[in-house]
């Protein structure tokens, strides 16, 4: 149990300073309304999803975050009241009202918020067991195709606990923007032991792989206590997809990489996963969980000025080209060893989502069509082991004709301005998305920026090495930096920046833009400035 000590420097006093930069969390509603000794706040509030009329709150009761049975040291129901404001203090209330926390979805709360004013600042929090939450700060999106001039965002993606202080994550809320992406790995199932736990800065609760609904619940609680973390969740709604470590290394819709794992024993772990993200983000109601399956792909939309597709990359998939019978682990296969790497039959975004984004792309819409996922997209021939290159079979690289397939839906449509944002290489990317990779004068299609790791490890061994001169429609490439990427939207133009943290191990680090980027309108392709 989390007691709060009168006087002794508490976790929530850590968020106060994480989040005093922002001028959101030192907001007077900070102070707590009533004396308890009981946190039930300790993982921090949340929101996401913006539309025109509200958003999704967020937060889960846990005055034990780390209990071992995954139940935060809560047990019975109890209600929380939120409330959402116009003004930062709380002081003149648009919207309240009372939610229901139980065991079912371990005293997660995901509050759907209407009625509310389009293209404007709100503030929330939450009351429940005599406590007061921290402040948090959402907003709604502009009416549909109503003008929009100006939309900021931040994105990151591969955060493991173990490896690094989140810096990331301060900067990134320091930015004050209006969304916050998460790209995939928010947290991961396994930990660093032994010679590979050298540069641990903390530990995981547990070393042994999450495989369970309790590990899941005890792993998001752990992350989820992090101060900045919190600060970023509590300044900007957020926006969230999932990669592979959500669930296991390297699946592949009911295909585990470890071929001793059967797909109902993979669709278990899948179930226990899928529920505890949906448990500890700030999610629609209509994203629950059935078992193994949960639909997260979606759109939202930004007035006339931006409309952003979030796409899963993981739930739908083929199984992994070339598995072996030891095998089914993503891995760098040369074309001459690994023919079905191509095959049109194969998909990384299933039928249903194939059919669905296509018919999105041909639609258009605003100025700005973003789409937000897990991968790098674009062909990246890395070094291969024992000598030669080849293509990874995890990314897009794995799954080419799907690529294909959706690059061609996006330049016979009317979507404008496409720009991919992605992660889960743990490198900075700036490339080209072509009508023909083989042919570097021909016409790009989307432009595309993947972000490296918030404190994950660069790619073991360097494969990306040299990685621009094989391959043209890559235009920037660094593996030797920690960080995230900020971008503003513009109606002429996209700025983009790859800000770098000068040191995971710091819990004080520095950050500085290792590259900025310009997009222009009606014109794919970054330039570099
Ligand atoms: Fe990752």
């Amino acid at each position: 149990m989390t007691l709060i000590v009168p006087g002794a420097p508490t976790r929530r006093g850590l968020l106060l300073g994480a989040g005093a930069a922002t001028g959101v969390l030192a907001a007077p509603g900070l102070l707590r309304a009533a004396p308890s000794s009981i946190d039930p706040f300790t993982l921090g509030v949340a929101s996401g999803d913006p539309l025109p009329d509200g958003f999704v709150l967020w937060t889960r009761l846990a005055p034990d975050p780390l209990a071992k049975d995954g139940l935060g040291g809560m047990s019975s129901a109890v209600t929380v009241d939120w409330e959402v404001a116009r003004d930062p203090a709380m002081r003149q209330t648009a919207a309240k009202g009372r939610a229901v926390a139980d065991a079912g979805f371990v005293h997660s709360v995901h509050v759907e918020v209407g009625g509310l004013q389009p293209d404007r600042p709100y503030w929330y929090r939450f009351t429940a067991m005599g406590a007061q939450s921290p402040v948090g700060r959402a907003r709604t999106a502009p009416r549909p195709g109503a003008r929009m001039d100006r939309l900021k965002v931040v994105a990151c993606s591969c955060a493991h606990y173990e490896l690094g202080w989140f810096s990331a994550y301060r900067h990134m809320a320091a930015e004050e923007p209006d969304l916050a992406f998460f790209l995939g790995d928010y947290i991961y199932e396994y930990s660093y032991r032994g010679d590979r736990g050298r540069e641990n800065v903390r530990l995981h609760e547990r070393d042994e792989d999450v495989v369970d609904l309790a590990g899941f619940r005890v792993r998001y609680a752990q992350y989820k206590t992090d101060p900045d973390l919190q600060a970023l969740h509590a300044v900007a709604p957020s926006v969230v997809t999932w990669d592979d470590h959500e669930v296991q290394n390297d699946y592949s819709g009911a295909w585990s990489q470890d071929v001793s794992i059967s797909q109902t024993q993979m669709l278990a772990r899948r179930a226990a996963g899928y529920r505890a993200f949906y448990e500890h983000m700030p999610l629609r109601r209509h994203h629950r969980p059935n078992g193994p399956d949960m639909r997260i792909y979606r759109r939202m939309g930004f007035g006339d000025l931006a409309d952003i597709t979030v796409l899963d990359g993981r739930q739908y998939r083929s199984i992994q080209a070339c598995a072996s019978p030891t095998s089914r682990r993503g891995h760098v296969a040369k074309d001459a060893e690994c023919a079905n790497r191509t095959d049109p039959t194969r998909t990384m975004l299933g039928a249903a989502q194939e059919d669905w984004l296509y018919k999105g792309f041909k639609r258009g819409g605003a100025r700005w069509t973003v789409i937000a996922q897990d991968l790098l997209v674009a062909p990246a021939l890395e070094h291969a082991p024992g000598g030669g290159f080849g293509y990874f079979t995890d990314s897009w690289d794995g799954y080419a004709a799907n690529r294909d397939r959706m690059l061609a839906a996006l330049a016979g449509s009317k979507a404008r301005n496409p720009v991919f944002f992605g992660g889960d290489v743990h490198c900075f990317f700036n490339t080209d998305l072509k009508a023909d990779f083989a042919d570097p004068a021909a016409r790009t299609i989307a432009t595309e920026f993947v972000t490296t790791a918030v404190t994950q490890n660069p790619p073991a061994g360097s494969p990306y090495a040299g990685v621009m001169a094989r391959s043209p429609h890559i235009k920037f490439f660094d593996e030797t930096t920690r960080g995230y990427i900020g971008f503003e939207i513009g109606r002429d133009r996209m700025e983009t920046r790859f800000q770098a943290i000068s040191d995971r191990a710091d819990p004080k680090a520095t950050v500085r833009t290792l590259q900025r980027f310009v997009v222009e309108d009606g014109k794919p392709g970054a330039v570099a400035v």
